[in-house]
């Protein structure tokens, strides 16, 4: 990632993700970004001064009348010293703060008297996002050159559900990275991300499908995109949003899910990580099936195509990197290593699936399988598997 050099002003207002400001911190210092916080006195309810500190290295402003800090460096300065102002997460008030031109405080009167690009990350309760006054701020912000990054949908901390969760860190880096000019490493590359499950029907209204929530699948795509690839991504039934700067095509079936990557081809590389049904039923009933009393109905199942190893296959098409992935609940090792020889593919992501919670959860135990030999990884976040492996994919395609 080529953010060194560059200088962002991060402000962190209020709300319970104010947490997740800490990992932006982490992502953007080891990019080479200079980062420095301005935590508003909601914000300073969820994270410390000293915790923005520690991660970015400098020192942290909060108030607008501190005369120590104005001495040092003045509240104007500090905004036209940076090359990007970001608010993340960006609260509904401070939305509204910013629509409006209010300057009641350092971070507000910053963001009126910056002459830099701004770009803001929102993250709050459900209703308010969806309210109209709300709607209408962002739109007023979007209209004057504010960069939005929107929020992702899925259970909230009040218990709610729907959009309003910060985007995830690394899709903010990305966001960032673009808004600054940085190409990143995988500028100009095309990458292929297939992600969830496939749901193959039987009648209208049943089907046969997995627990695959695409979360992984989808963690790599916005982090490939982070680091500045055009992605495709070909996503089966989930509940997630789409990654932000990434393009999805959205599919329910094997088949649509073959033609969709065949449409999106040529590609630098593609990363398989839909766990695409095995089968699919032969005869799908037009009507839905009726219980008669008599025995249940036999269901014959045909085989599905095999997307990545129709994309591994030799030929003028085939990415330079083709990446599989093998959910496997015992042999681990030896279960992935044959897939890898059996598909032709370049590299296999292992995972060990028999533990409960990794289906479908937030946590991947992987082992990377390449030419070289097999890399056991710690049990990380699906958020860390998915940043290791697009600077790996960085390292291999550009
Ligand atoms: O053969 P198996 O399903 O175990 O292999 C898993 C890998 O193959 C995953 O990368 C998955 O995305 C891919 N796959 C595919 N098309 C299929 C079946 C699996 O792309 N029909």
């Amino acid at each position: 990632m080529t953010l060194a050099g560059k200088r962002v002003l991060l402000i962190v207002s209020g709300g319970i993700a104010a947490y997740k400001a800490l990992e932006l911190i982490r992502l953007l210092t080891k990019a080479g970004c200079g980062v420095r916080c301005v935590l508003t006195k909601a914000g300073a309810q969820f994270v410390t001064p000293l915790s923005l500190q520690a991660l970015s290295g400098e020192k942290v402003y909060t108030d607008l009348f501190s005369l120590t800090d104005e001495s040092e460096m003045g509240h104007i300065e500090l905004s036209r010293a940076a090359d990007l102002v970001v608010v993340a997460p960006a609260s509904a008030d401070i939305l509204a703060k910013m629509a409006a031109g209010l300057a009641d405080d350092l971070a507000t009167t910053l963001l009126l008297a910056t002459d830099k690009p701004v770009l803001a990350a929102p993250a709050m309760n459900v209703r308010m996002w969806q309210h109209a006054a709300t709607q209408a701020n962002l739109e007023t912000l979007a209209k004057r050159g504010v960069v939005i990054v929107p929020p992702d949908e899925g259970p909230m901390a009040c218990g709610e559900y729907g959009p309003g969760r910060l985007a995830e860190p690394p899709v903010i880096l990305g966001a960032i990275a673009r808004a600054l000019g940085a190409g990143g490493p995988l500028a100009g590359k095309h990458v292929i991300v297939t992600s969830g499950p496939t749901h193959e029907p039987i009648d209208p209204v049943r089907y046969l499908g997995n627990r695959s929530s695409g979360k992984q699948g989808h963690a790599i795509a916005a982090a490939l995109a982070g680091l500045g690839a055009r992605v495709t991504l070909v996503s089966g039934p989930v509940t997630l949003s789409d990654p932000f700067g990434v393009k999805t095509v959205h599919v329910e079936t094997a088949i649509e899910m073959l033609n969709a990557v065949k449409a999106a081809l040529p590609a630098d590389a593609a990363i398989c990580a839909a766990a695409v049904a095995d089968w699919r039923v032969a005869m799908q009933a037009d009507q839905k099936i009726k219980k008669t009393g008599d025995a249940p109905p036999a269901l014959t199942l045909t085989e599905n195509p095999d997307i990545l190893h129709m994309l591994a296959a030799p030929g003028p098409q085939r990415p330079r990197l083709v990446v599989g992935f093998a959910a496997e609940t015992e042999h681990l090792f030896t279960h992935a290593a044959a897939k890898r020889a059996r598909k032709n593919c370049d590299w296999i992501v292992a995972n060990n699936v028999g533990g409960t919670g990794i289906m479908g959860g937030d946590m991947n135990e992987i082992t990377l399988i390449t030419e070289a030999g097999a890399d056991v990884w710690p049990l990380m976040g699906k958020q860390d598997v998915a940043i290791k492996l697009a600077a790996l994919i960085a390292q291999e395609v550009s």
